[in-house]
């Protein structure tokens, strides 16, 4: 839905105004102040309602772990299976001989998302990785 955009002035320090131009030149030729200002706010919408308790969220759990350690891969793999219901997808990539590094893909309740990735980022052999949550509300739009 295409909405019209509404005009308000912000006031900000001379030293902040100018790197936020930095940032606004980094993000490329096509972007403008107002466009990357409609950006931040929509990312910080995004992480506020993922922080909020009852939030349904996705989220994408990039994991790397040695595939040798001790049972590892079957601890995984059960954590996934006891929380099927909010498993989406999982992209395992084998990085060189020792190496994986999977994308698992989750859906769900925040807390609940969050709980799952806790387990399986505290999962012994799990070298390191990184949750990132969004959701898919009508923020997400691009103007
Ligand atoms: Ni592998």
């Amino acid at each position: 839905m295409k909405q019209d955009l509404m005009r308000f002035s912000v006031a900000m320090p001379e030293e902040l105004l100018i790197e936020f131009d930095q940032l606004v030149a980094r993000r490329g030729l096509a972007k403008n102040r107002s466009e990357v200002i409609r950006d931040l706010v929509r990312e910080a919408l995004v992480e506020a309602k993922c922080a909020t308790p009852g939030a349904l969220v996705m989220g994408t759990l990039t994991i790397v772990y040695n595939h040798h350690a001790s049972d590892l891969q079957e601890k995984l793999h059960d954590i996934q299976h006891d929380y099927f219901g909010n498993m989406v997808s999982t992209v395992h990539v084998h990085v060189d001989a020792h190496t994986c590094l999977e994308v698992i893909v989750l859906q769900g309740e925040t807390t609940q998302v969050q709980d799952i990735a806790n387990l399986i980022l505290g999962t012994k052999g799990v070298q390191n990785g990184k949750l990132v949550l969004t959701t898919c509300g009508q923020h997400g739009q691009h103007t």
